[in-house]
């Protein structure tokens, strides 16, 4: 055994041969270390050896023996936050957290001196941020505070801390693999390596004979149930077409044959050991392809129904007449647009823990959006009631829709009941998230679009082919929300529309922040701008002519009333902001020579905020017997701040402190029913639930204060930690022990549904730069204005939507996964070109200053929308510098040359 200092203790361990610092360290229990690629691109993984910041994934562990490895862990001393942890928490660096360790452990070092500063773009190259949009790090690096004072009373509106903050900042914060388990077994997959094949036969024999492999599963063992992975309350929105294991591979990366181990080498041998006889299909990767007679078929089995071979579902509708609506245009504009696959990259990979605990259920630790309808789906697969099984999760580091999919669970939980409750754990390689998880669905979108002289639209007519790629999950409802918001946003009498989700042999879609509204707001965004150039018409009055306002039928081509409806209206202030902004400038010039062309560019997005059918959520509030509350609600905080948000909501309507109100969330067992967090559901529903706890909780205080008092309830008001009766004054204390002795409790509960729906704008403008010979694109200046209602935390308002402008930038101009028949020739963070610090512009965000009268206590969807207007911002942008018009995300250099002998 050799000994390891690491934070100043000394450890006797000896590494596994080949081991990597990093998951030495985590053997170790020091959970502060975190992965997200094992491929030195992310920097999760950063420690100190003697002082010097490492990638630890890179880094050899017996290179560890005889220096000081120092952690985040090790950061703080004598219970003092170092300075960078203290900056960090005053500007509230993070979001889900995951990156803030590595982060931190590359900016504290020695190394990273004034000259690092000075360059942050390269300084920070070696650390990936999926949430913040970089925007608080160099925050914390100037020394800004964020946040303000928690007065009670004064919660909501105000950007308090988020409450894990410490544990984040010092490395206690326990993500979903950070937990040690006595007798824990690993599991890994085989994937399959063909888009199309169906397997003849699976050979464990190798396998089975490597020491350490427990078992393996193929189709064969696992119960033949279908399902599809998308969580959704009512499972008939999405196709049940997926079974657990199966033996037709339809893209590559479908997993094929789990493999258990005592150890995850041991488990990774067995995958390779595996020995697979395919027959090979012939496969399609195009979804026009796919609908065509003789194209190969996705789902052939009975069970599963499409309606026309491969095309998944059809959507379409018309209101008005659209051919007379381009009878009375005076200019019509036509295009096709096309909208890329891009990957979620939470940076915490999906993984998750099952076992069997004391009580004898089955217990799965996860990284979800929703542990509520995960658990309905277990038990679906598992064949075993609900009851028996408890989902949950703890900090979970990011999401956008990515872990509103159910792929990590079930495989673990199956073992564990195989294995006599063993524990299994199953997590994800950063490839993996790649070729295995979800992306946007790729969408391909035609846009006819025909107006007066005067700029009044008289037709619309939009034709969509949506991607769906092997499987369904999210198909139908991510094409409705593409054949809604984005042609409900403009006031047109004649519209028409049809969309097909169509099947192919590429990597599934799946819900990503935006939800299918992101690929056609872009078609619709473009095409607005090309039928205002036509016109002679400025963009922006284009848009204040045409978009949607209150009075107006919010309808896109369907003629049934929706339950969309204006509580607010903040498109005008938004579009005049960023007006102003960009008109104002920020003083940065284009850069000097010819070569370069300059264009300004906006766009709006429109959002009905949440989904347009089933949710729910729930909320438990009690009153404690030290005079504070605890809050319980199933909606998962997943980095968006909504654990945050819900103690606000609640401390201000019983008038304490946010510090004063306790939070779980996202439990089976010890929070309420929610279907989910996604659509912006976090604050309009989950908020809603809590909105009206409180005031429940409120209600019943005062009332026991009344009667236990004698004095009238009108005269009864909360005070903070206490009630005031009259000239009497009880301390929430003393009114939880009056209450206990009368057997109350102080406990409430209430559940909100979503309806109606409220509706949020975003306006993103750009003005950028563009090399008429590179085809670089550098952006020069970036406005944006949301119309969110009121913030219920202003701080990480700005942050989602620094974060979501952020994404839509890298969609917009560099994330591209490349795929070669199906095969993902890029599956490498840096390759496919996730955006680092010098990727990301920094953006000047502002908000309309409207109070919702649908939303919770004045908000509405707080975080979502904003990526929606980025990517046409930008095209228009480019169209507006060069005259030319690039209809196809994303925007590459490559993909620019080409056209570019026409900048103007
Ligand atoms: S996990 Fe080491 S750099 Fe990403
Ligand atoms: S806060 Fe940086 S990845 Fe989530």
């Amino acid at each position: 055994m050799s000994n390891y200092e690491v934070n100043g203790r000394l450890y006797s361990a000896e590494p596994k041969p080949g081991q990597c610092l990093r998951t030495f360290l985590r053997d170790l229990e020091v959970f502060g270390v975190k992965k997200g690629c094992d491929a030195g691109d992310c920097g999760a993984c950063t420690v100190w050896l003697d002082g010097k910041p490492f990638h630890s994934c890179l880094v050899p562990a017996f290179r560890g023996h005889g220096r000081k490895i120092t952690t985040i862990e090790g950061l703080a001393k004598n219970g003092e936050l170092h300075p960078i942890q203290k900056a960090f928490h005053d500007a509230q660096a993070f979001q889900c957290g995951y990156c803030a360790a590595g982060m931190m452990m590359t900016i504290a070092s020695a190394a990273f001196d004034e000259a690092h500063k000075a360059d942050l773009p390269h300084a920070l190259k070696g650390n990936i941020c999926r949430c913040t949009g970089y925007r608080s790090i160099v925050d914390a690096l100037h020394g800004k505070s964020n946040i303000e004072e928690d007065v009670a009373g004064k919660a909501c509106g105000a950007s308090l801390p988020n409450p894990f903050t410490d544990a984040i900042l010092t490395g206690k914060a326990r993500y979903t693999m950070d937990i040690a388990i006595e007798g824990l077994l690993h599991l890994k997959v085989l994937r399959s390596p063909h888009a199309h094949a169906r397997i003849k036969s699976i050979d464990k024999t190798k396998a089975l004979a490597i020491p350490g492999v427990v078992a393996v599963y193929t189709w064969e063992d696992v119960p033949r149930r279908l399902y599809s992975t998308a969580l959704h309350e009512d499972h008939l929105v999405d196709p049940d077409d997926t079974y657990m294991l199966d033996n037709v591979a339809r893209f590559v990366g479908q997993r094929l044959a789990a493999v258990v181990a005592e150890s995850e080498a041991a488990a990774e041998a067995g995958v390779r050991a595996l020995v697979v006889d395919y027959e090979i299909l012939p496969a399609v990767f195009d979804p026009v392809a796919a609908m065509e007679p003789g194209a190969p078929l996705l789902h052939d089995k009975s069970e599963v129904v499409t309606q026309n071979r491969n095309i998944f579902c059809t959507l379409q509708g018309e209101i008005g007449d659209v051919a007379q609506g381009f009878k009375e245009a005076d200019a019509v504009h036509e295009m096709t647009y096309s909208t890329s696959r891009v990957q979620h990259v939470h940076l915490e990979t999906h993984g998750s823990i099952a076992y069997k605990g004391d009580d004898g259920r089955w217990h799965v630790r996860t990284s979800s959006q929703g542990p509520f309808p995960s658990r309905a789906k277990l038990a679906h697969l598992m064949g075993v009631p609900a009851r028996e099984i408890h989902v949950f999760t703890e900090r979970v580091g990011g999401g956008f829709g990515g872990k509103q999919e159910m792929v990590s669970e079930d495989l673990p939980l199956f073992a564990t009941m195989k294995l006599d409750g063993r524990p299994v754990k199953w997590e994800w390689a950063r490839e993996e998230e790649f070729i295995g998880a979800t992306t946007r669905h790729q969408m391909t979108t035609k846009v006819k679009i025909g107006a007066k002289k005067d700029g009044t639209l008289t037709a619309l007519d939009v034709h969509c082919v949506s991607n769906t790629g092997a499987y369904g999950n999210h198909a139908s409802e991510t094409l409705a929300a593409a054949m809604g918001s984005p042609i409900a946003a403009y006031r047109c009498a004649n519209k028409k529309g049809v969309g097909h989700v169509v099947y192919t042999n590429m990597i599934p879609g799946g819900g990503f922040r935006g939800y299918g509204a992101s690929q056609t707001m872009y078609a619709m965004e473009c095409a607005i701008d090309e039928l205002a150039r036509l016109l002679s018409i400025d963009p922006v009055e284009m848009r204040r002519k045409n978009v949607v306002r209150p009075g107006d039928n919010v309808e896109s081509i369907w003629k049934e009333p929706g339950d969309a409806s204006f509580g607010s209206h903040g498109i005008d202030e938004c579009l005049d902001i960023v007006e102003r902004e960009l008109k104002k400038g920020n003083g940065v010039a284009k850069p000097d020579g010819e070569e370069w062309a300059e264009g300004t560019g906006v766009a709006l997005a429109m959002l009905e905020c949440g989904p347009p059918t089933e949710h729910r959520s729930g909320a438990d509030m009690r009153l404690l017997a030290d005079g504070t509350y605890h809050l319980a609600c199933g909606s998962s905080e997943m980095g968006q701040g909504i654990a945050t948000a819900h103690k606000q909501i609640a401390a201000s309507i019983v008038g304490v402190r946010a510090l004063d109100v306790d939070i779980i969330n996202a439990d089976t067992d010890r929070t309420p029913y929610d279907t989910g967090t996604f659509a912006s559901t976090g604050t309009v529903v989950a908020g809603k639930a809590v909105h009206i706890t409180a005031q429940a909780m409120r209600d019943d205080i005062l009332d026991f204060a009344c009667r236990h008092t004698g004095v009238v309830i009108d005269q009864c008001r909360l005070d903070n930690d206490a009630v005031v009766c009259g000239n009497k004054r009880i301390t929430l204390t003393e009114l939880h022990a009056a209450g206990a002795k009368v057997n109350h409790r102080f406990a409430v509960s209430r559940r909100a549904y979503l309806s109606p729906r409220t509706i949020a704008f975003n306006v993103q403008g750009v003005r950028l730069a563009v090399h008429r010979v590179t085809g670089e694109v550098r952006i020069l200046h970036s406005v944006h204005a949301a119309d969110i209602g009121r913030p219920i935390n202003p701080m990480q308002c700005y942050g989602q939507i620094d974060g979501a402008v952020a994404m839509g930038f890298g969609w917009a101009l560099i994330e591209n996964m490349v795929h070669d028949e199906g095969h993902m020739v890029n599956p490498q963070l840096r390759n496919c070109r996730v955006p680092a610090f010098a990727d990301t512009p920094h953006t000047d965000v502002f908000f309309a200053g409207t109070i919702d009268s649908i939303g919770p206590l004045g908000a509405k969807s707080q975080g979502e929308c904003a990526i929606n207007a980025v990517a046409p911002a930008v095209a228009n942008a480019l169209a507006n510098a060069t005259g030319v018009r690039f209809p196809h995300l994303p925007f590459t250099p490559d993909r620019l040359f080409s056209k570019l002998g026409k900048v103007k």
